[in-house]
This record gives C-alpha cells, structure tokens and sequence, in this order.
C-alpha cells in the first residue's frame, strides 16, 4: 500500500491568496469609482459603463480585455487615486451573435476624463476591430481630456482620432453619446459612421456655454447648444436622437441588423416569403396636380417589406429622406426626394446629409435604391453664399463614385441638374426605372415656356392664355417619360403597383455585380 504524500497547507494557503487577490481585483475594477458616484450616476437617469454594455450585447457574450489597467500619472496626486480599469470599459462581445468591440467610459471614474492609457485600450480594440472585421461602437460619457495630464491626454486624443479615421470605410463604427462630450473629444464621434444621442443627458460642443457667453455674448443652455435635439434637427451633427439611453441601445442593436461587420462582408439577409409583390395602393397615390405634394414615406413603404424602414438623420435636411429597409430579406439604402419639404428641391443641407449616407452604403456593399421627385436645387442668395455649387457636387460624386448596385425610380419631377445628380443612368446608374407620371426636363412648363415661347407670348392677345397653350404643349412634349425612355436613359416605364417586384428582380440580377474605379490613390470629393 503506497502511503500518500502530506498535502502541503503552504502551497493551498498559497494559491488561495492568490485568487483571493484576482477576486478582490476583479471586484474593485467592477465597482468604477464607487457606490457613492454610481448613485450620482444613476440619480441623473443614466446608466454605468457596465450596465450600458450589459443592455447592448448578448447575455454573458462580453469579455472584457484591460480590466486591471491603471494610469500612470504621478502629478497631483494622482499616483494616490489609482482606479483599475482607468475609466473605460473595452471588450468584445456579440449582437445577435455577431462579433463586435466595445468601449464604454466610465463617468464614474475621472469623470470619464481620457488619459494616456484609457486611450491606448481604446487603440487596442480598434486595432483588434479592424485586424478581425467586425464593428467598434462607442459608448461616450465624459469630462474631456484628464486634466491632470496635459499633453498625454490630447496625444491620446489624437491617437484616437487617426485610428478612426483609418478604420472608416473597414469597419463599421459607431457613437453613442451618453453624456458630456466636448471640446476636441467631439472629433473622434464625428469621424465615426453614425452619431446617437439621448435627449436631455447628453450635449456636444467644441465651445461651452461660458466660453460662447465670452466671445459672442449669446446666453444658451447646454442643452440648447449641443443636446440631442440641437445636433439632430438644426446641425445634423447626430444622426439618431432617443428619448432615453434603453431605446438608444436599441436603435444601434438595429442599425447593425442591417449593416455588414466589414468592408468585405456582405449585408446580414432575412428569411423573407414572396407573396405581395404587387401593391396597388401605389397607384392612387400621386395627386392629378404636379404641384401637389404627397408623403414620399408611404411611396417606401409601398415598395419595402413590412415595417422594415430605419431613417437617418429623420430630422435633419427633411426634403431628402435617408435610411435603411429590407426588400425580399436583402438590405438596402434608400434615398428619396421628399415632396413634403420644400417640394423635395435639392439644397446644401440635404446634399451633404444624402451624399455622406451614400458614401456609407458604398462603403459596406449596401445597394441603393433613390426614388426621385425633385424639382431642381435651391435658389437664393443664402444657398449661393453658402456654396450649394460645391454641397451639391458631393451628392453628384458620391453617387458617381459609388460601385454597389444603383437603381433608380422617377415617381415625378427629374428636373434641371438634379435629373442628373439623383443617380441618373448617365453618373453610372445601373437600373432606372420611372412612372408614367414622371417628367424629365430642363425645368417646369411654366418656367420652360415663360423663356423659350417669351415672345410669342408677349405678342399674344391674351397673354394667360397663349402662355396656357405652351404651357400645355411643353408639357406633352417634355413632361413625362417617354423621350428619357425613347433614349434608353430609362431602361422601362413601370406602373407604380409593380414596383417593388421590379426592384426584387433587379436587385436579385445586380447581386454579383463587380464595377471598379479607375486606379488612384484616393478621389478629391469636394469637401
Ligand atoms: C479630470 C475630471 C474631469 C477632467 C470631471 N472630472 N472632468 N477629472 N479631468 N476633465 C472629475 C471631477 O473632478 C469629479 O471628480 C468627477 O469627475 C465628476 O465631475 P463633476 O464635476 O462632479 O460632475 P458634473 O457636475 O456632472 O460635471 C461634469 C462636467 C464637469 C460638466 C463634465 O466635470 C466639467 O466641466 N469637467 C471639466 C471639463 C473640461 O474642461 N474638460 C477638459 C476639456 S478640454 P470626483 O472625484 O469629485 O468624483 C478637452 C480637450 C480635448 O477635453 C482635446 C482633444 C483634442
């Protein structure tokens, strides 16, 4: 019988200190900056970097990477006030079982101000990011650069934003602001792809009320100046804007349902029956009068699957509709003139707003689908001063540009320039599709005949109504389809009903297209 070897009590003792010590560290990294400062947090309706991360990603898909890191800062103090995990939270996890990385400060530590290393952990999932392909997403709550630091904080800054800018167009990358976000830390969001906000407790600004009071004498609230609804109905700056930050989590879980995880990645598809392709509501739809709006919302959703439309920037530039949908489980961008507003006319707002969400879609193989009534661009003073030549233009290159499949349907109005911008066959289109009541021309009849029938018209006996007559006979020759059509610039006139099993077709055809760029090192869109 083998007589068994003593235990040593050491060696146990031993190894149980040492996992006592990594439980203690572990907990203390959970506990941010305390019980006191989370109640802080919480009594403001906000939640802690964790809980936040919780709500976004799949139950138990997170995993944390840099949890003991500390700063390294011995000025003020600092070397006294060590918090592990130094004010950020970074990991990956999973949203609907897709891989993503996470960052998400802390405002209980530091104010979730940024040091030297909080800013190397976010570096280090964004490189993790880009090297695997899947999504960053933000989540933003914090007093700016750690003041303590001085110039390691703004070198972390700038770290950052270069990182983002190199990861744009590889991953998707997303921004959440959940709370302060000012000074230069605005830039790292505004590089991103896509900007949330939350009404009433978050705000961005590059300058603070105090500083705005100083230099133009304008009093204005925080919120006034930078709060959700500021950024996404007057600057444009935020795409999204939810009342709280549960339904902000939400819309970014959403937004990635129809987003590939990377440049080479192809959008996420989903089960889809055919059974309506024919929607004859569509008919009745366009008023008898040219001049008359109607909502170009319910032209979507006559093409789309059910229910399947997420806008961007929904209240920002709203004579131009943006936003994602589903046609036959595939995903698409759409982006549609809006009669509504300002008759759908093309202006700087609504240029730069359609030209960015069309760079995005191209980026991510996303097709696009743009439903145009448009009577033209803008005029005035205000758009020419503030340089609807070189607005305008970005819209007109990001098509040009743009490579993913590109279908077209006029429902009405193709005037002027903006025929050609709004992905006409001629910038590289590659289906164009148009009702039998579009009108593609120059212009208007009434403008149309007032110039070229001027003196006729001057002649006439009765001005109304020899200017009724070529109004009339303009708009037989030219407003409508069939001259666009007779040139192959539409490739077929479509009743509204058939649609959408048009574009299910199309789509479908388009599904392997291969189209390149001449060789260069990078465009010069007009920025
Ligand atoms: C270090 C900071 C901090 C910062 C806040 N704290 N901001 N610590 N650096 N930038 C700390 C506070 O000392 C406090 O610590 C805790 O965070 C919470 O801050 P409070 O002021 O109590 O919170 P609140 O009243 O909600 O006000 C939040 C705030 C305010 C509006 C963000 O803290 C503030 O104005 N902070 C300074 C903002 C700022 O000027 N940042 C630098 C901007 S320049 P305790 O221990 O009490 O909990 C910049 C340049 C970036 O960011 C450039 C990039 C290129």
């Amino acid at each position: 019988m083998s007589k068994e070897k003593p235990k040593s009590t050491s060696i146990i003792t031993t190894a149980k200190e040492k996992e006592e010590r990594l439980a203690l560290m572990n907990a203390q990294a959970l506990e941010g900056g305390g019980a006191d400062r989370i109640e802080k947090q919480h009594a403001k309706g906000k939640l802690t970097a964790r809980e936040r991360i919780d709500l976004l990603l799949d139950r138990d898909s997170f995993e944390e990477i840099g949890r003991l890191v500390v700063h390294r800062s011995t000025d003020f103090g600092m070397e006294k006030q060590q918090f592990l995990g130094d004010g950020v939270v970074t990991g990956y996890g999973t949203i609907d079982g897709r891989p993503v990385y996470v960052f998400s400060q802390d405002f209980t530590v530091f104010g979730g101000s940024l040091s030297e290393t909080f800013a190397e952990k976010i570096v280090k999932i964004m490189d993790m990011a880009m090297k695997n392909g899947a999504p960053v997403i933000g989540l933003n709550d914090s007093g700016g650069a750690r003041i303590q630091e001085g110039v390691m904080s703004l070198g972390g800054y700038a770290d950052i934003f270069y990182k983002n800018t190199l990861a744009s167009g590889v991953v998707p990358q997303i921004s959440a602001i959940l709370g302060p976000c000012a000074g230069g830390a605005v830039y790292s969001p505004a590089i991103t792809d896509f900007i949330f906000m939350v009404e009433k407790s978050s705000y961005m600004f590059v300058t603070g009320p105090n500083v705005v009071k100083t230099v133009t004498n304008e009093e204005v609230t925080s919120e006034e100046l930078g709060g959700a609804q500021a950024h996404a109905c007057k600057s444009g700056v935020t795409h999204f804007a939810s009342k709280n930050e549960a339904v902000c989590i939400l819309e970014i879980k959403k937004l990635l349902s129809y987003i590939p995880s990377n440049c080479e990645d192809e959008p996420p598809r989903v089960e889809y029956e055919i059974g309506d392709e024919v929607r004859t509501d569509l008919d009745s739809l366009m008023p008898n009068n040219p001049n008359h709006p109607y909502d170009m919302h319910e032209v979507i959703d006559g093409i789309i699957d059910s229910a399947s439309f997420m806008e961007v920037h929904k209240d920002f530039a709203e004579n131009i509709i943006c936003g994602f949908a589903r046609l036959a489980g595939r995903s698409i961008g759409i982006v549609a003139n809006q009669p509504m507003s300002m008759a759908g006319v093309l202006d700087i707002d609504s240029s730069t707003k359609a030209g960015r969400f069309v760079r995005f879609c191209d980026s991510f193989n996303v097709p696009l689908l743009v439903l145009v009534d448009v009577p033209g661009f803008l005029p005035g003073t205000d758009q020419e001063w503030n340089g609807i030549i070189t607005n305008g233009a970005k819209l007109l290159y990001a098509f040009s540009e743009a490579t993913v499949p590109r279908i077209s349907v006029i429902t009405r109005k193709a005037y002027g320039g903006a025929y050609d911008v709004m992905n006409s066959k001629h910038i590289g289109a590659d289906m164009n599709y148009a009702w039998p009541t579009a009108e593609i021309a120059v212009m208007g009849a009434q403008g149309a005949s007032e110039i070229i029938f001027k003196k006729e018209i001057q002649a006439a006996k009765d001005l109304n109504e020899k200017l009724q007559e070529k109004i009339d006979e303009y708009t037989e020759k030219f407003a409508n389809p069939y001259i666009a059509a007779g040139r192959g610039f539409i490739d077929e006139v479509i009743m509204p009903r058939n649609t959408r099993k048009k574009l299910i077709h199309a789509f479908e055809m388009l599904e392997n297209k291969v189209d390149k760029l001449p060789r260069k090192k990078h465009g010069n869109i007009p920025l």
